[in-house]
């Protein structure tokens, strides 16, 4: 006769069972539906049906004592009842070899094999447990609190970076149209920022596409004496005859650094010799003596 599971562990166990097919596979997240009446009142019925399951194995269970001898009744009892520490304290000791030495044997009869029902060894059980009791913890951990809610970390995570961002730009001071000069090493920076902001209308090799060529000597905007301050000073406040040409920096669309590092590669193609291959035609004025900065 097979031992009886103490109903302590056994509600408790296909309780959870069911939450967690009903929150799992449900797909209901929202905390919401768990503590939603319906939902409660599901899972008392569940818990009322379980406890019925129960009394009725427990009938069972006495009705199948009454029918073996004397010594087989001693050993079931002295198994399931008592002291539920003294079971737990066998349970977790109990010497494999000395049952297996009585071991049972399975007789499948068509095949001629004889199965022998070893029990497992304790150190395989107590690891299989202890997963168990720590998919409990990881559970409640991760969907019910917010100990480690991935979602919930995820957005205090993401505050955090945003404030960080906040604070790194109040502390780095950008350049403005006074201060800001051409620097060798922001070309390579300038020309990514470049590509995505500015491409779409002056090509990615600034050969002008919607707007000018960039990469020759015509000028439509001549604001500044130097071509760097007249680049920056263009990309800064826009220009004034070409709402498409629009103030990038003015209006905070890319930072005073942002703008000297693509005013920095703007400046780079414009003097550099080699020049793109294919080319719009020429706009605006030449100008070829801008003041050396
Ligand atoms: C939506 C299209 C568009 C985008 C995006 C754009 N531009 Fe322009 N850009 C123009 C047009 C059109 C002009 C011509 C303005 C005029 O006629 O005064 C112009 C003019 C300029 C000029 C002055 C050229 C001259 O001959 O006066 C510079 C320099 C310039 N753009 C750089 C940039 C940079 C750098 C970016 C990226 C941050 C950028 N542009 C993004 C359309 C654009």
């Amino acid at each position: 006769m097979r031992s009886k599971v103490p109903s302590f562990i056994m509600i408790p166990s296909i309780l959870s069972v069911i939450f967690f097919i009903f929150y799992v596979f449900l797909d209901v997240k929202d905390i919401f539906y768990i503590v939603h009446p319906i939902t409660i009142f599901f899972f008392i019925i569940i818990t009322i049906l379980l406890f019925i399951l129960d009394s009725i194995d427990n009938i069972i269970y006495q009705k199948r004592l009454k029918s073996i001898t004397e010594k087989e009744r001693r050993i079931i009892i002295e198994e399931n009842e008592g002291n539920y520490l003294y079971l737990f304290y066998k349970f977790l000791f109990y010497d494999t070899k000395k049952i297996n030495r009585n071991v049972k044997k399975i007789d499948h009869g068509f095949d001629g094999i004889l199965e022998l029902d070893n029990k497992l060894p304790m150190w395989w059980i107590h690891l299989f447990y202890l997963t168990i009791f720590f998919s409990t913890i990881y559970f409640v951990s991760y969907f019910l609190t917010d100990f480690s809610n991935p979602y919930k970390e995820y957005e205090s995570a993401y505050k955090n970076q945003m404030k960080e961002i906040e604070i790194f730009d109040k502390k780095t001071p950008q350049v403005s149209l006074k201060k800001a000069s051409f620097q060798k090493e922001f070309i390579n920076d300038g020309k990514k920022l470049f590509e995505e902001n500015c491409s779409t209308c002056h090509q990615s090799d600034g050969s002008g596409n919607v707007g000018p060529n960039l990469t020759d000597d015509y000028w439509i905007n001549i604001i500044e004496k130097d071509l760097f301050k007249n680049i920056f000073s263009i990309i800064w406040y826009g220009s004034k005859n070409n709402p498409t040409m629009r103030a990038f920096g003015e209006s905070g669309e890319i930072k005073g650094n942002d703008i000297q590092k693509i005013s920095s590669f703007v400046y780079y193609i414009n003097t550099q010799s080699k020049k793109p291959i294919k080319n719009k035609i020429p706009q605006g004025k030449k100008v070829l003596d801008w003041k050396k900065s």
